[in-house]
């Protein structure tokens, strides 16, 4: 799967998670070896004492959003994705939630909120998939208030030579035999790997949020940076990227 256009990116996404929606959480934790709702519920640890309501980006089966409730009594969540499939089976999942404003289906780089609707936005394995990343980011910074903070976890491509090794054997021999055998779609677990080795080093994914006036606050990388959890904070935002 690769994309000439913007257009043929956000096309191709779509109809992949539509497809393997069914199977999605039950390959998650296989294939993270079960280490994925951990590496959510730290993650949302991270949000500062005066974050309460969040919009939780690309959700898919709202496992960030359910941490997020998990974490905090007055935690409030609206969760959005653009497969109409997945906020199904995510509304499913958190049904008779109060807390949960909703489960909007919606792109991400065109949100249908106002300027600083929320206290902040969070994705999680969603933002490498944006046809526009820039334009993704800056949507997220839009709908949160001045001073609020956006969470992103997300795999960034590997640093370390051994490790990048090790990846690249799991990542590219047995996750799409695994993941393809499971979901009936190999062609969506032979793209996991692609998009992560074609996604922006943490470093750069920073600069691009500091030129959007999203400041890095703090940053955790779990099980040997394996997924790396950023959180920033909106303090000069600008449209401009
Ligand atoms: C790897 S899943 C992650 C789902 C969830 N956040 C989690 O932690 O399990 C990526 C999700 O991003 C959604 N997605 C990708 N691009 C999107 C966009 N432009 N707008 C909204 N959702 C998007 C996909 O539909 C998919 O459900």
């Amino acid at each position: 799967m690769s994309f000439s256009t913007g257009s043929e990116k956000r096309a191709a996404v779509q109809g992949m998670f539509a497809a393997i929606s069914h199977r999605y959480d039950l390959l998650n934790r296989m294939l993270s070896l079960g280490m994925d709702r951990r590496w959510r519920k730290r993650a949302v640890s991270m949000f500062s004492e005066d974050v309460a309501s969040v919009l939780d980006v690309a959700a898919g089966t709202g496992d960030l959003s359910a941490a997020w409730l998990a974490h905090r009594r007055d935690a409030r969540v609206l969760a959005t994705d653009f497969v109409p499939e997945m906020c199904r089976l995510g509304a499913g999942k958190l049904a008779g939630e109060s807390r949960l404003s909703g489960y909007a289906a919606a792109d991400a780089l065109a949100l249908p909120f106002a300027d600083g609707s929320f206290d902040g936005a969070m994705a999680a394995f969603g933002v490498r998939n944006f046809a526009d990343l820039g334009a993704g980011l800056t949507e997220m910074a839009r709908v949160i208030r001045p001073g609020g903070e956006i969470l992103i976890l997300e795999f960034f491509p590997s640093r370390n030579a051994l490790q990048d090794k090790l990846f690249r054997f799991y990542f590219h021999q047995i996750l799409p035999r695994l993941g393809g055998w499971i979901s009936g779609d190999r062609e969506a677990y032979a793209y996991l790997p692609r998009s992560v080795g074609e996604f922006v080093s943490r470093e750069a994914f920073e600069e691009l949020c500091a030129t959007i006036g999203l400041n890095t606050e703090q940053r955790i990388e779990f099980s040997g940076g394996i997924a790396t959890a950023v959180l920033v904070k909106k303090t000069s935002f600008s449209t401009k990227h």
